[in-house]
Parts: structure tokens; C-alpha cells; sequence
């Protein structure tokens, strides 16, 4: 059904608004006309325009604004990621499907919502998540140790950022996950990871981008220190080539991860890092860890230098500046 769909939405795209006939989408996909019609009902219903007359054929008008598989994955680049897509109109939390289904899913496919009802953040915070964002979680199976697998979020935090910056806008990583433009939060990442005798079985690297939605959209407890892609750059995005962009540059990422020393991504990472140089307080469920943040760790533990003149690494915590 999937493939048969896309060949009809790819031929009639390629008539750039011109009719196609039914006859010729039939012999094309080697079926009757009348499933011909089907699948145009079926796209029709999923909200593709399409305009139909006996004489002339049928007519793709506009394409729905949505992140359905068929339209990420024409134009694709990738080799990996998104070869397999799971699209939901509504879901809890794509990180909990994605961690449902990882174990007998292939390296690379891809869980994505329109909306989650119970999207989650670090540290058991709620992730809110309307209508106009991306959220969405990529399943990997990098076989690395567990202690490595925060590494993916710096990855993640990286691809996007460059991304983001490719369009004009000065991205920044606040560590140790949050994409920033203007000081203020576009994306958040959620990395969980499911690990046998220390060797992970897979990562689930949840990641929650605010791209078209309106600030009112966003809880006024949240909004403060919220941004979208839309309100910053003027004009309302496109999110499939945004998000065809954004898995390109994850998967080039993912490949020097997996090929090259660590150091290569933590320097460049440190090149966008909005935290590095600054005077933070970091709160950890025990205590609160105030100094100026001077480096990283290999495995993404943020350096503090101490009143004292000590150094201290702090896995994970809230960091405020
Ligand atoms: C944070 O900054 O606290 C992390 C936010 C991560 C949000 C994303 S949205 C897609 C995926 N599904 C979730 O429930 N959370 C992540």
C-alpha cells in the first residue's frame, strides 16, 4: 500500500499540476483504474487536494502539512535514518513507542507525531508538545558501552544546532541537551537507552524541536524561556525538508561518531557551546554545584570550576545561567 501510494503521489508531483490519467497511473503501477481511484481516495481523505475530471485526470493541487512518512521520504538523503517511519497523528510520547517496538525494530527507523499528549523531558519533566512542532524519536543500535550512550545527545544536540544555524540563525547548545537561539529553548532531547551487561541493546534519542507553532501555543510557564523556529526567523517553516535536512546532517553526525575519535564532535560541539564560560549553578536531586563551567567530558559530564579552585564533573542536572 505504502509503496503504491508514494509512486501515485511522486507521479503526480513530477506533472508539476499538470493532469495524469488514471489509465496512465494504472499501466505505471500495473494495477486497474479503479484502485487507481482508491488510492486517490485514500489521499484525498489524508488531505491531499486532488482534482479529478473524467476527460483530463487527476490534479495534485497542494500537499497536506504534515509530516507523513511518503513526503519525508521522497528527497530523503539518508542511508539509515528514516528508512523506516512510524507516523501517528497523536501519540503519548514517541520515546515510549519508540522503546516499545526498538528491540525488533532495524537501526534507523523512526518514531513521529503530530501532537504527544504526554511528551516527556529530563528529569521527569513534562514536554509540552502541540501541533506545528517535531517530535519525534530515532531508534539507534550503535553497540557501545552504556556509559557512552549520553554522547548520542551531544550528537543530537550538534546535528540540530547545525541545522538551525544553516538557516541563518545563531543556534547555541546549552548543556547538556538544549538547543537555544537568543538565549532561549527551540529543542530539548530525551536520550534512554536499554543496555545487557553494560553493552547497549539500543538508544531511543527523543527530540522535541518547536518549528511553526505560535508562542501562546506554549503554557505561560514555559514561555519566558521558549522560542520557535517560526518566531524567529519571521516566516512559517517547512517541515518536511526541515526534517529531511535535520536527518541528513544526524546521520552525517552518527557516521564520525561511530567512526572517528570522540574528540572530533566534542570540539565542535564546544565551538556552539553556550555554557562553557560561564559563571552556572547546577542542581542535582542531592545538592547545587555553583562555579564557572570551563570544559566537558568525553562522556558529556559538564566541568565546574569551584570557588575553591576545585573541579568538579556533574553528569546530569538542571543548569541555570
Ligand atoms: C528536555 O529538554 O527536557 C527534553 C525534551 C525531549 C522532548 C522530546 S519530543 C520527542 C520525544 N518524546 C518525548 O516524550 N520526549 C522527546
Amino acid at each position: 500500500m505504502g509503496d503504491k501510494r508514494s509512486r501515485i503521489i511522486k507521479a503526480l508531483k513530477d506533472a508539476q499540476k499538470g493532469p495524469v490519467s488514471g489509465e496512465e497511473l494504472g499501466l505505471k503501477l500495473g494495477i486497474s483504474r479503479t484502485m487507481v481511484w482508491k488510492y486517490i481516495k485514500s489521499l484525498q481523505a489524508d488531505g491531499y487536494e486532488i482534482e479529478s475530471s473524467p476527460k483530463r485526470g487527476y490534479v495534485l493541487k497542494s500537499v497536506p502539512q504534515l509530516l507523513y512518512p511518503e513526503e519525508i521520504q521522497m528527497g530523503l538523503k539518508t542511508t539509515l535514518l528514516g528508512k523506516k517511519i512510524h507516523y501517528y497523528e497523536e501519540v503519548t510520547s514517541t520515546n515510549s513507542t519508540a522503546k516499545d517496538i526498538a528491540a525488533s525494530e532495524e537501526e534507523g527507523t523512526l518514531v513521529i507525531a503530530e501532537v504527544q499528549k504526554g511528551g516527556r523531558g529530563r528529569l521527569g519533566r513534562e514536554w509540552v508538545s502541540p501541533h506545528g512542532g517535531i517530535w519525534m524519536s530515532v531508534i539507534l543500535k550503535p553497540g557501545i558501552p552504556l556509559r557512552h550512550a549520553s554522547r548520542l545527545t551531544l550528537v543530537a544536540g550538534l546535528a540540530v544546532a547545525n541545522v538551525i544555524r544553516n538557516m541563518g540563525l545563531d543556534a547555541r547548545i546549552k548543556w547538556p541537551n538544549d538547543v537555544r537561539i537568543n538565549g532561549k529553548k527551540v529543542c530539548g532531547i530525551l536520550t534512554e537507552a536499554k543496555a545487557e551487561v553494560d553493552r547497549v541493546d539500543y538508544v531511543v534519542l527523543g527530540i522535541g524541536i518547536n518549528v511553526n507553532m505560535d508562542l501562546k501555543d506554549i503554557p505561560e510557564s514555559f514561555r519566558a524561556g521558549s522560542t520557535t523556529l517560526k518566531a524567529e526567523l519571521g516566516s512559517h517553516i517547512k517541515r518536511v525538508s526541515f526534517l529531511q535536512d535535520f536527518l541528513f546532517e544526524l546521520e552525517q553526525q552518527y557516521i564520525l561518531f561511530k567512526t572517528q575519535p570522540f574528540s572530533h564532535i566534542l570540539n565542535d560541539w564546544l565551538a556552539l557551546s553556550d555554557t562553557i564560560g560561564r559563571e552556572v549553578k547546577v542542581t542535582t536531586p542531592s545538592r547545587i554545584i555553583e562555579g564557572k563551567a570551563v570544559g566537558i567530558t568525553p562522556d558529556g559530564a559538564l566541568v565546574i570550576r569551584k570557588a575553591d579552585d576545585t573541579k568538579e564533573e556533574i553528569i546530569a542536572g538542571r543548569c541555570i545561567y
